[in-house]
Formats: structure tokens, sequence, C-alpha cells
């Protein structure tokens, strides 16, 4: 372990999956475990760091001596990393937020018609982006971290995506988790690639979330003044 570096640190993480109310009792959400901000939150506590956890739907205990901010959708989410990351060093995006969200949150149970052939539609409307948000907001010397789940496809490989969407998202750091070869949502092992504002890719070797959370840790380390 590397010490006390982050000692005297304010980051700020998201974890888990947002849920997107239809109706006072049913949600549109996603596999996100939460696993991966977790273990960063933990890694950062264990480096010194204060810890703040913006947390959505999440399957496992949250780190005692972070300050946990549970949310549920994803403006929820917005709004409090956003009031989190005025005080922060680092904000790190961790949580897979749903893209869109319905049009409508009806007030009373959605219910079934007599008619057994009728089913409502549920129209989506776009969640903003919470991420690039934040790089809107960033303060001098703050260091943003966003992460990328991707696949090759024809028009590129999942690292050539990535570099993309590090320079379209403006953040510093871009955490890539290749999903090509099918590794899903829940895994405690992890394999990422760390791409740099300026051009740097650091893979990382396989390992548990947390180890793979500390060599995360390790590159946002360098950009800190
Ligand atoms: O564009 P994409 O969803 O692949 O970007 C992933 C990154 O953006 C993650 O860091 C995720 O937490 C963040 N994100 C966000 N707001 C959204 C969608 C994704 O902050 N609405």
């Amino acid at each position: 372990v590397a010490g006390f570096d982050l000692s005297g640190r304010q980051v700020v993480i998201s974890a888990g999956g947002t849920r997107e109310p239809l109706d006072p009792v049913r949600y549109l959400g996603n596999r996100s475990s939460g696993r991966q901000g977790v273990a960063l939150a933990q890694a950062a506590l264990d480096r010194g760091a204060k810890v703040t956890l913006v947390a959505g739907a999440i399957e496992v205990a949250v780190p005692p001596g972070a300050e946990v901010v549970q949310v549920e959708t994803a403006l929820q989410m917005r709004e409090a990393m956003n009031a989190a990351a005025e005080s922060a060093d680092v904000v790190v995006m961790a949580a897979a937020v749903a893209d869109f969200r319905p049009a409508q949150v009806a007030e009373h149970k959605i219910k079934k018609s007599a008619d057994a052939d009728d089913a409502p539609v549920v129209t989506l409307v776009r969640n903003p982006d919470i991420l690039a948000g934040l790089v809107e907001r960033r303060r001098p010397g703050q260091v943003v971290v966003g992460f990328a789940a991707e696949t090759g496809d024809e028009s590129g490989s999942a690292l050539e995506h990535a570099t993309a969407k590090l320079a379209r998202k403006g953040c510093d750091l871009l955490v890539l988790n290749d999903v090509s070869a099918g590794k899903v949502f829940g895994q405690d092992e992890t394999e990422v690639t760390v791409l740099a504002a300026d051009g740097t890719v650091s893979p990382v070797p396989a390992g548990s979330k947390s180890q793979v959370s500390q060599a995360i840790w390790d590159a946002v380390l360098p950009l800190l003044r």
C-alpha cells in the first residue's frame, strides 16, 4: 500500500446504478453492483483521503469512514456530485448513470386495463451527462476521472473509442473497461487501462477491484498539485 499519499485530499466518488422511476413502485435500472466505486472509496480512505461516496443502487456495503450521500436518479446524482465537487480535489464518476429516464413519472401505480392486449408505451428522455457537467465546472487543479465500458467494433478498437471519449468528455483520466471479452457487471476481478489527457496509456494488470483501485489512485497522484 502506498501510505498516506492522499491525506489532506478530498475526493468524491459516484458508485452504483441510477434508478429512474416510472411510477411509485417501478423503475428502470441497470446491473451495476457499485463494487468498483466502493473499492475506489475504500482505497482512497486507506491512503488518507476524506471521501464522499455518492451512492446510487449498490449491492455492497459502504466503506466505514466515507461520507455517504444516497441517491436514486441521475438528476439526484448530478445534484449531489455537483455539490460535493465544489470542495473536492478529485472527482470520480464510477457510477452507471442511466442515459435515459421515463419522460413522465406516473403519480399512481400504472394499472392494467381490462383489455388483455393493452400495454402502455413508455417515452424516454435523455439524462444529462453528469461527467461532462463536472468537467465544465471543474475548479482549478481539480482532477476529474471518468470510466468507460467499451467494445471494439468495425469503427475502431475499444482503446480508440476510449481515446475519443476522453477527448470528448474533457476529463483528466479515463478508466477503460474493455468489455469485448464478455466480462460483465458484478465481478470482483477486473482489468482496465488508464488513459490520460496527455496521451499516456497505462494498462493495469488484472486484479481485484481493490488492487485496480490502487493503480487508479497511483495514476491520479501525479496530476494533483
Ligand atoms: O458516455 P458513457 O456513458 O460511456 O460515459 C461513461 C462515463 O460517463 C462514466 O464515468 C459515467 O459515470 C459517466 N456518465 C455520466 N452521466 C451520464 C452517463 C455517463 O456522468 N448520463
